[in-house]
């Protein structure tokens, strides 16, 4: 079976909207999981535009599920979660500009960072993964840092349409394909939507689709769990 994380960020973003206290991403997460997810997902922004220190807190409180921590490498959220002890930190890049993640972190160009970082992550039993491009030298060096998984990011294949986005998939296959050699865990996610899962459901080695956006938005529509139940459906087929 493949596994759903489902990133709450857009429950919290829908309460910071307004500035208000609802709806609450901590119970989002319960329905989540209720509803079949195999983890939650929240990122932590230096911004705290979304999700803030209390989320973070009761979600890793209450759910029995994996909590997937999204971070940037930044001091004060690193020396945050080695208290909070997640199950998972994913490391991924931060612009204060951007809409959401736009890129996969450059682990080349953070490589004496992640170097220092990483150890101090799993020390404290902290599984560590790394949301990287689907580039051959970014998965080698993510191996060369003894991380747990890499999470491939999707958004260049959803956002690209016909031959253009055969092309990504492509090059999703062959580096899952790598990492998998490797000895890496494969786990991939960023603008999954209910029209483009399924062929990236498909490709070989991947364990774990992140998905955030599309099942909060259909929620509005149909409620979390409905919403949750059909994305694993498209995800895994075979099993419903
Ligand atoms: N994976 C990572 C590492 C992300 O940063 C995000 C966005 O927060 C997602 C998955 C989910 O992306 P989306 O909201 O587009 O499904």
């Amino acid at each position: 079976m493949l596994s759903l994380g489902v990133n709450v960020d857009h429950v919290a973003t829908l309460r910071e909207a307004r500035k208000i206290d609802y709806p609450d991403p901590v119970q989002a997460a319960v329905i989540c999981e209720l509803a079949g997810a195999s983890s939650i997902v929240a990122h932590l922004r230096e911004d705290r535009r979304h999700a803030k220190e209390r989320d973070i807190r009761l979600i890793k409180e209450v759910i029995h599920s994996k909590f997937n921590l999204e971070m940037a490498l930044s001091e004060e959220i690193i020396d945050f979660a080695l208290h909070i002890k997640p199950a998972q930190v994913t490391l991924v890049p931060e612009r204060r500009e951007e809409v959401t993640t736009e890129g996969g972190l450059d682990v080349l160009k953070v490589k004496s960072k992640l170097q220092e970082v990483i150890p101090r992550l799993k020390d404290k039993g902290i599984k560590v993964s790394l949301f990287i491009d689907p580039i051959s030298s970014h998965i080698e060096t993510s191996k060369e840092l003894e991380v747990d998984s890499i999470e491939l990011h999707t958004g260049r294949y959803a956002n690209a349409e016909g031959k253009n986005r055969e092309e990504e998939k492509e090059k999703l296959r062959e580096m899952s394909v790598l990492a998998h050699r490797l000895g890496l865990k494969v786990h991939a996610g960023h603008g999954l939507n209910y029209r483009n899962v399924q062929p990236i459901a498909q490709l070989p080695h991947v364990e774990e689709l992140n998905i955030g956006h599309s099942i909060i938005a259909r929620a509005v529509f149909v409620g979390l769990e409905r919403a949750v139940k059909e994305m694993l459906q498209l995800m895994n087929p075979a099993h419903t």
